[in-house]
């Protein structure tokens, strides 16, 4: 399909990292996830994905084995897909390791060494894939550091990093997408939401020679990149066939919680202390 109202080559220019890319164009981002792991399997001819504690990458079945939580996620619906393994997110404030930054020196995306030794095989993995800031398990940003640490790991091992940009991507963390905040450059993007704003269309953008690893016809749908959802979601994003008017949003303010305090201040007696964290609770 060519009338594709500048989505490809908007998301596949935006996109971290050199070199050409390619896009392909689905219906959701559960749909998104599964071509993308698709992709990255027949890339590198390798079956075990690694993803972290507390994501979410949808409903689906790949998807779901991919998701962490359980309830109301993936309970009662087993067994899912196998060959996915489970790291700690980078996740400061309650470390899973009782570490703190930075003299950790970023210890949760060193320690993918140690899972190469005990879990799986690094010549056994494919693709690590990570949401850039956590969504579902609670907008988590990983520190400084944590992504060039975990990309050089997975470069020297030849594993790809998988960003699932569906919640992140297309301005709704600062920039157009929250890799290019925090110093992580995938091989693969999955992107939805924001992409259109509502409308069924979501996308897998990658670095050219890992797209074009499927065989021909293993990649598509039906309603992939169907017309109207690509120029209903052009119209309301004000893109014009090259992406050009595509701007990113306010960056998120860094003083929430002197906002937090004044708000708190404000409150006075009703105002109870903190419910959750480290001192206060699970
Ligand atoms: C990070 C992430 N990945 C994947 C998905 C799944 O997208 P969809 O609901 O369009 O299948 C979501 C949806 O919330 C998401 O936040």
């Amino acid at each position: 399909m060519r009338a594709t109202c500048g989505y490809p080559s908007a998301s596949t220019r935006l996109l971290p990292g050199p070199g050409p890319k390619k896009t392909m164009l689905v219906s959701t981002g559960a749909e998104a996830v599964e071509n993308a792991i698709k992709i990255a399997r027949a890339y590198t001819k390798r079956p075990a994905i690694i993803a972290f504690e507390d994501a979410f990458h949808g409903r689906t079945y790949m998807a779901l084995a991919l998701t962490s939580k359980t309830h109301p996620y993936k309970a009662g619906f087993e067994p899912f897909p196998s060959d996915v393994y489970r790291i700690p997110y980078a996740y400061c404030y309650r470390c899973s390791y009782s570490k703190t930054y930075p003299s950790c020196d970023v210890f949760c995306a060193r320690h993918l060494e140690d899972t190469f030794k005990r879990v799986v095989a690094a010549e056994s993995v494919a693709a690590v894939i990570v949401e850039p800031i956590l969504g579902e398990g609670g907008f988590v940003i990983p520190p400084a550091g944590f992504y060039p640490a975990l990309t050089e790991i997975c470069r020297k091992h030849g594993i790809l990093v998988i960003a699932d940009e569906i919640q992140t991507g297309f301005a709704r963390a600062g920039a157009m997408f929250a890799s290019t905040r925090l110093g992580l450059e995938p091989d693969l993007v999955t992107m939805a939401k924001s992409l259109t704003g509502g409308l069924p269309l979501a996308a897998v953008t990658g670095r050219s020679a890992v797209m074009d690893a499927p065989g021909i016809g293993g990649l598509g749908g039906t309603f992939a990149g169907s017309p109207g959802c690509l120029r209903g979601g052009a119209r309301r994003l004000g893109l014009d066939r090259e992406g050009k008017s595509l701007q990113p949003r306010r960056p998120p303010r860094r003083d929430v919680p002197k906002t937090c305090q004044r708000l708190a201040g404000k409150m006075g007696s009703h105002w109870r202390g903190p419910r959750h964290g480290r001192h206060a609770g699970p």
